[in-house]
């Protein structure tokens, strides 16, 4: 099977300038798959398929449900976390993960040993960080679940725009403008406040009590979500240079207003690193005039993100989808980094799909999706990509690779999974 009989040394790169790769070559990039030389579902593969890691990209995985999205995603996490360690060591690795699959990169893919085997590779675990939410611990503590720590956010990290957007108040409403002056009147008496110190500010300030109380009833029940916590660390803290952070908001089911819950975590961790990575971005700028090398404490981020139409929705408003075109229009420059992963190309902004500049199609069938994606990348549309989804056969794994860099497309096996895969479907049958 997998066609692996004539494997070959060479290599393409994508995603990186031929200059690059003249100059650095393949040195931090990561191992995504092979080129596809046949049709049918057991494709001939040749050259390996090298993704650059070590600049700034948006990556976009599409595909129907079941076809190796998230696979896609962990190969990538996989890859990030073997880079070499001058690579590794400016790089921060934050996967936001929608659905809890993510902390089986712990554990080693012993199911596709022999696989893994043809390829060249061996089952092995990573050293990833597994976060929950602080009220969920238990739970995972109780089944033996590897988990690390709890993630939470300091409520003094969210500006007046995340409180308004996360209980969908308006400025100009009476109780958006008070939970606002609230929110002014807490960072500059307070400072590190607690969700207690803004009802109590809130009850004090000058307003009437049925507005007074609708706002402090919304602040009581955030307090139920166990997101906040005036102890948590910093938000960029959660961005360490050589760490993968998995952080997993899948139990952040709640909304309130138009935002969800984990908008909100994603809005809030997508703001304060792209703020931070501006800062530093001049210090290393400074350092690169002073010593040829421009490097600082603070790393280039990848925020890897799936089910990513949750965090960047079409026609309609949400503090995450802000931050995340920020990080799409400008990441380029502070050295941010986006892979988003979604079955609904439909439903997702098109911010998102015009910038990405590598693009991993897993099938595609649905006719509203195609229509989003050749209405937004026409050039591509026009040529090979609408020939290559219809006719990329049914293996999971298999993708079509779109990479504006070199300006070329591929078909392509992505690699498999060296740390077992979580996203296997419930089934309720078992072996007897
Ligand atoms: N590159 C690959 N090599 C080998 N097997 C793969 C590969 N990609 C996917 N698979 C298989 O396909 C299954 C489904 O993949 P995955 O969970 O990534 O789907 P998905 O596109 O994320 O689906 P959903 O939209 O439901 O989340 C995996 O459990 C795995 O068995
Ligand atoms: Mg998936």
């Amino acid at each position: 099977m997998d066609g692996l009989g004539i494997l070959s040394d060479d290599f393409v790169v994508v995603g990186r300038k031929p200059s690059v790769v003249r100059e650095f070559g393949t040195r931090g990039t990561g191992f995504l798959g092979r080129v596809v030389l046949s049709k049918g579902d057991d494709p001939v593969l040749g050259r390996k398929v090298l993704v650059d890691l070590a600049t700034s990209h948006v990556i976009l995985v599409l595909g129907k449900r079941g076809y190796g999205k998230s696979y896609t995603l962990g190969v990538l996490v996989e890859e990030l976390a073997s880079l070499p360690y001058s690579v590794r060591s400016r790089t921060a690795v934050i996967v936001i993960d929608t659905v809890g699959i993510f902390w089986t990169m712990k554990v080693p893919n012993r199911d596709q040993k022999e696989l893994l085997k043809k390829w060249g590779l061996e089952p092995k675990g990573f050293n990833v960080k597994v976060l929950v939410p602080k009220g969920t611990l238990p739970f995972y503590l109780e089944y033996g679940i590897p988990v690390d720590g709890y993630f939470a956010i300091r409520p003094s990290e969210l500006g007046v725009t995340e409180w308004l957007g996360l209980f969908d108040l308006d400025l100009d409403s009476e109780a958006g403008s008070l939970l606002a002056g609230a929110v002014v009147e807490a960072e500059d008496k307070v400072g590190n406040y607690d969700l207690d110190d803004l009802i109590r500010i809130v009850g004090e300030m000058d307003a009437s009590p049925h507005v007074k109380r609708s706002v402090a009833m919304r602040l009581a029940a955030a307090k139920e979500w166990g997101l906040f916590d005036k102890n948590a660390p910093r938000t960029v803290e959660y961005a360490r240079a050589g760490a993968v952070n998995v952080i997993d908001v899948s139990t952040f089911k709640g909304a309130f207003g138009g935002q969800s819950i984990r908008e909100v975590v994603v809005a809030v961790l997508g703001k304060k690193i792209f703020e931070e990575r501006m800062k530093y971005r001049k210090v290393e700028e400074i350092q690169e005039m002073k010593t040829g090398r421009p490097v600082s404490e603070m790393p280039l981020v990848w925020m890897i993100i799936d089910e990513a139409h949750l965090f960047m929705p079409r026609g309609r408003k949400s503090v995450a989808k802000d931050v995340l075109s920020d990080w799409i229009r400008v990441g380029r420059q502070p050295g941010l980094s986006l892979v988003l992963a979604t079955q609904r190309i439909d439903r997702m902004s098109d911010d998102a799909i015009t910038q990405a500049d590598i693009i991993i199609g897993h099938r595609i069938t649905s006719y509203l999706d195609i229509q989003a994606l050749s209405a937004v990348r026409p050039t591509y549309a026009g040529d090979s990509l609408d020939k290559h989804l219809a006719t990329l056969p049914h293996t999971r794994g298999l993708a079509v690779l779109m990479d504006d860099v070199t300006e070329k497309v591929w078909v392509i096996r992505v690699r498999p999974r060296m740390s077992w895969h979580g996203g296997g479907s419930a089934t309720a049958l078992v072996k007897l």
